[in-house]
């Protein structure tokens, strides 16, 4: 695969209206069949938030039968989704709104494979209430906690209560409490593997210890896991499956016997947030274009709009990065602006008003909650132009 210049986007999108959201098929795809030999022969469950456009969903899905299924963000994006086709959705937080979850039952009512979230006996009162009002027995998934806990580092995410085997047996016990709800699947999401980038840039002795602490951080996980799988199993009999990962821990994940999937979202276009990982590299395959309409200065053209800065901690790695042409930086008192974005710029190229600059998002789906489409580039021509979810009307959070 070549890397790509900026005549050949700038050339390939010629005459498109600015600002543009694009995919490069040719990068996406390619992305697809790398993630798939990362998987070793297990099934992929795409993070659908990573991706955010329908089309590309089910291109993935086409692809190859190793992607199976959907990882949803929220139950109203499941339903939706159930609603054009799609099945076997996951949806990966919890659910408490009475109205979504009748949602969810209606679904499965019709024979759709929806699978709740749960940790807490509230979520399993909850779900139960709206299963026995609608006489549907709601399956359901254990949200497991694999982070661990090192003297002053919590090294993973806060969210679910299940971070002990203790644990896992008082939520086992209450399931009985609950006939409306159905314990089918398991989910462990690493996130301190999965999502933290061990090879960032002139940051040589922070990388040795994340990395020291991802390695320990995996056995650990492997552990819990395993153990968790054998008492859930012993109680509810075997699962449909066992969720783990994303795609910066798929080597790990799918490397444990019980874990029978892989959640990958991001891989698909790898914004810069995944530039940096020890053991594999993806190929950039979304971004988009702002139009310079000001030169302040010799070196400085001002475009307009471009400052979609992505969610998580403050920090320089979620700016979005001007990509195209190389060596296009932002301007350190004024960033990625709401309106205006000033970029410096002292290289070959020869930018004039109404050019393009070509920038990547630092996460993968948050850039399509800023744009209606997304233009979908093959062999250097826009081959289609897809709605993302914003552009079917579709806000879920
Ligand atoms: C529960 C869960 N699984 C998997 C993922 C991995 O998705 P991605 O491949 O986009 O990093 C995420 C991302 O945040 C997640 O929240």
């Amino acid at each position: 695969m070549k890397k790509r210049t900026y005549s050949y986007y700038k050339t390939a999108f010629e005459g498109q209206e600015k600002p543009f959201a694009y995919v490069d098929l040719d990068y996406f795809d390619q992305n697809m069949k790398d993630i798939l030999k990362r998987a070793n022969h297990k099934k992929i469950r795409i993070a659908s938030k990573s991706v955010r456009c329908v089309a590309l969903l089910r291109r993935i899905l086409a692809y190859n039968e190793q992607y199976q299924g959907l990882m949803c963000f929220t139950a109203t994006e499941a339903v939706w989704l159930s609603q054009q086709g799609f099945d076997d959705l996951l949806v990966a937080y919890p659910t408490f709104q009475v109205k979504h979850i009748e949602a969810v039952a209606q679904e499965i009512q019709k024979g759709k494979k929806i699978y709740l979230m749960t940790d807490r006996v509230e979520h399993l009162q909850q779900i139960n209430a709206v299963g026995a009002s609608l006489k549907v027995k709601i399956p359901i998934c254990m949200d497991l906690d694999v982070s661990s806990t090192y003297p002053g580092l919590h090294f993973g995410v806060y969210r679910s209560s299940l971070s002990t085997l203790e644990a896992v047996e008082g939520y086992l016990k209450e399931l009985s409490n609950y006939p409306f709800v159905h314990l089918r699947a398991l989910m462990g999401y690493e996130a301190q593997i999965a999502g933290v980038g061990n090879e960032m840039p002139n940051q040589g002795m922070k990388n040795k210890l994340i990395h020291f602490l991802q390695k320990r951080s995996i056995r650990e996980i492997r552990a819990r896991r395993g153990q968790a799988i054998q008492l859930v199993e012993a109680a509810v009999g075997p699962l449909d499956f066992v969720n783990g990962g994303g795609t910066g821990s798929i080597e790990a994940t799918v490397a444990e016997d019980g874990v029978t999937e892989v959640a990958v979202g991001s891989g698909f276009y790898t914004p810069t947030l995944f530039d940096h990982y020890k053991h594999f590299q993806h190929w950039p395959a979304a971004g988009y274009a702002v139009e310079v309409v000001r030169q302040p200065k010799a070196d400085v053209y001002t475009c307009l709009g471009g400052g979609y800065v992505a969610s998580g901690p403050l920090g320089m790695d979620k700016l979005p990065k001007p990509f195209l042409p190389e060596g296009c930086k932002l301007y350190p008192n004024e960033m990625a602006g709401e309106v205006q974005t000033p970029i410096q710029y002292t290289g070959t190229e020869p930018l004039k008003i109404g050019d393009p600059i070509f920038f990547r998002h630092s996460k993968a789906g948050e850039l399509c909650e800023r744009f209606n489409t997304l233009l979908l580039l093959k062999g250097g021509k826009v081959v289609e132009q897809s709605p993302t979810y914003r552009g079917a009307g579709k806000c879920f959070l």
